[in-house]
């Protein structure tokens, strides 16, 4: 199988980011990242980036707004024939132009259509589960469309909330379902397996 040429956008720590390349290392995805686009110069990926020879770049929205700052992040992925865009704990409005319809996935640490959108993100996410008695939270990975957290869904993953739970130890939690779920909608997309009918993403037999 051809190996997905990855371009990873995030904003933190990265932990996503060096768990794709841990399953990339390990021959679990055919794949590989060439290129990390950060929105911080001082994000933990960055470092990660560097540490592991990857071409990585930061785009400020600070300095590039709106459209442009999106226009310049795809400038970048073309230069390096991406097939895949993940979104690594990318905390700011990617719009997604017609030739990376279909393209680009997000991963959040919430099960979509709840506790998503502007403003959900990190522990905001898992402090709003924890205020509203759920008893089950968990991660969703889905195709990204020009709305923040939208987009047919591939996957989720549930783990239970409970009654003891910090944002800090659900968030834990949801970030080992996490460490599953992304690498699986990855492999799914790597064998062309997810066709999106409807707004929704049928996973088709092998
Ligand atoms: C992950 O938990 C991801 O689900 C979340 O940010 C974290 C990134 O962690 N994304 C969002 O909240 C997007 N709405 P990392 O920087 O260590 O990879």
């Amino acid at each position: 199988m051809a190996k997905l040429n990855l371009g990873v956008l995030l904003s933190g720590n990265g932990r996503t980011l060096q768990n794709i390349i841990n399953r990339i290392k390990k021959g679990e995805l055919p794949a590989q990242v060439r290129v990390v686009v950060s929105s911080r110069e001082d994000a933990g990926g960055v470092v990660i980036a560097k540490k592991e020879g990857i071409d990585v770049f930061v785009v400020s929205p600070q300095q590039l707004r709106g459209d442009t700052f999106s226009e310049k992040i795809a400038s970048i992925l073309s230069k390096y024939e991406i097939d895949l865009v993940i979104m690594a704990g990318f905390l700011h409005f990617f719009k997604i132009s017609e030739k990376y319809q279909g393209k680009v996935l997000n991963i959040h640490p919430a099960l979509i259509p709840s506790f998503c959108g502007k403003g959900y993100y990190g522990h905001y996410v898992h402090e709003a589960v924890l205020k509203s008695g759920v008893k089950i939270s968990g991660c969703t990975v889905h195709f990204a469309d020009n709305t923040y957290d939208n987009g047919p869904i591939i996957l989720q993953k549930t783990v239970p909330v409970m009654d003891d739970d910090t944002p800090q130890t659900l968030a834990e939690r949801v970030f080992t379902a996490e460490c599953e779920a992304y690498p699986e909608a990855i492999q799914l997309f790597a064998r062309g397996r997810l066709k999106i009918v409807g707004g929704k993403t049928l996973i088709l037999e092998e």
